[in-house]
């Protein structure tokens, strides 16, 4: 944000006396929030520099609470933007039409944990860290790890799909949700999916609610599936020369026969961010790039196998140098760092961000052709993500350029950067959610048709257009 933009007064909001106390009586008056510094803090989420206050900020405490919202809101056609954690990056939580923020602050209960069929209840408000954690302690794990775990919300990564990086081999936040309860714009209380491992009963609104980004209802509990906790992790850190040699490393460890429950990149400007936030070294900090791997199981020797093996496939393919991260500790510290990075990156000037992924063998295309789209646009940008699967963070920096320049040069480069990960099989978005910040870019993924259906399915959730309005279609 820029400096002008934090300090400036946001306009007043528009909602009338009438509908602040109708709400009042809905959700108590402490719970109801129409401050100036408030409905800046709730204009706001994690991406880029935007900022669209509410009119006001509501905290629920019950589905039926929220049922009472929606019904007000449905009736006077006012906005409704639910929010979580507030850490989305493509802006799924800006109040973009101003009305309601609906934070399920207040909604954090973990309601069960069910050790015997490895499931779990919780509600949306719920950290996603503080739910992994819980269910360790049962000796379950919950495998979707958004980098911003310590602060986002269930509820906010089932909106987002979320993903991180052990996608690669655990799947995404949808892999693990067996169903939902909900809130439809028209007060309705909806119950979607069953406990159960297999579900052929219809078809599957709990899916579709999953990834909508709060346009279709908004969600009040999920249950979740588990699985058990691996009891070993190991945690490879290997060097290279070039983006591009560690890109291409990533499928041949595949091609070996291993799938690790990580395998991350970043080259060499990545890391320095990070180094320079944290005030901590990565080894190997000035290599050209790095890929992180880790595999994780049950026996010890099994993971020490399959970190020689790895070590062979990446010395076969160029690898600079490879590291064990030999205790714990070491295993924090580099985690800690790479999950610093979206942050640090952030810190260094405006930026726009980009979340591109294509089939994981695609990737050395992908990352050569997004130097050379951004070479020839004379614009920086720094790349990371998750190789395993294809999945890379395109942060693309507006550093000394001028306003102008940067407007001029950006959309260009960014339509290209698209325009190629289709072509590669890819898509625009893999985790962090179309939103707002990349709806224009939709039609480069999703045909005219398809377009269609989706602005019809929106239709029937939200006939009336407040649940979220002005995201994705
Ligand atoms: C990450 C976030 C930005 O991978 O998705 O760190
Ligand atoms: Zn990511």
């Amino acid at each position: 944000m820029t400096m002008s933009q934090m300090n400036s007064p946001v306009t007043p909001g528009t909602l009338g006396a009438e509908l602040v106390r109708r709400l009042v009586q809905i959700a108590g008056a402490e719970h109801v929030v129409t401050d100036e510094e408030s409905r800046r803090i709730y204009g706001r989420d994690e991406t880029e520099d935007f900022l669209f206050p509410p009119d006001v900020v509501v905290k629920p405490g019950s589905a039926a609470e929220i049922a009472a919202i929606l019904c007000l809101a449905s009736d006077h056609g006012i906005p409704v933007t639910p929010r979580g954690g507030g850490t989305g990056l493509s802006g799924g939580a800006l109040p973009v039409h101003g009305g309601i923020s609906l934070s399920m602050e207040r909604l954090n209960r973990i309601l069960s944990i069910d050790a015997r069929n490895c499931q779990a209840a919780a509600e949306p408000g719920v950290t996603t860290q503080r739910f992994q954690e819980e269910v360790e302690q049962r000796g379950l794990f919950y495998p979707p790890d958004p980098s911003s775990r310590g602060t986002c919300h269930l509820g906010g990564n089932l909106a987002e799909c979320a993903g991180g990086p052990r996608a690669v081999k655990y799947g995404v936040t949808r892999d693990y949700v067996l169903g939902l309860e909900a809130v439809l714009p028209s007060g309705e209380i909806i119950h979607t999916g069953a406990p159960v491992l297999k579900n052929a009963t219809g078809y599957n609104l709990t899916q579709l609610l999953i990834g909508s980004e709060g346009t279709l209802a908004v969600i009040t509990r999920i249950q979740f599936r588990l699985i058990p906790l691996p009891r070993f992790r190991k945690v490879l850190l290997v060097a290279f020369d070039t983006l591009e040699a560690a890109a291409t490393a990533v499928a041949a460890v595949f091609e070996r026969g291993i799938t690790p429950s990580a395998m991350e990149f970043m080259e060499r400007s990545a890391v320095k961010a990070a180094e320079e936030r944290q005030g901590k070294h990565f080894p190997n900090g000035d290599a050209g790039a790095q890929l992180l791997v880790e595999v994780d199981g049950n026996y010890e020797e099994t993971l020490t196998e399959d970190i020689g093996a790895i070590g062979e496939v990446v010395e076969a393919h160029g690898a600079l140098d490879v590291l064990l991260a030999e205790d714990r500790q070491k295993v924090a510290d580099v985690w800690a760092l790479r999950r610093g990075i979206g942050e640090a990156v952030k810190s260094i000037s405006a930026y726009k961000e980009e979340d591109t992924v294509v089939p994981r063998a695609s990737l050395p295309d992908l990352v050569r052709g997004v130097k050379e789209i951004t070479a020839r646009h004379g614009i920086t940008a720094i790349c990371y993500g998750h190789a395993g699967d294809g999945n890379v963070h395109v942060n693309i920096l507006k550093g000394t350029l001028s306003d102008e320049a940067w407007t001029a040069r950006l959309d260009d480069a960014v339509q290209e950067i698209f325009r190629l990960t289709v072509s590669l099989g890819g898509t625009i978005s893999g985790e962090h959610g179309i939103g707002y910040s990349q709806r224009r870019y939709l039609p480069i993924a999703v045909g005219e048709t398809e377009r269609r259906l989706m602005r019809e399915i929106k239709g029937v959730f939200d006939p009336r257009g407040i649940l979220n309005p002005g995201k994705i279609i």
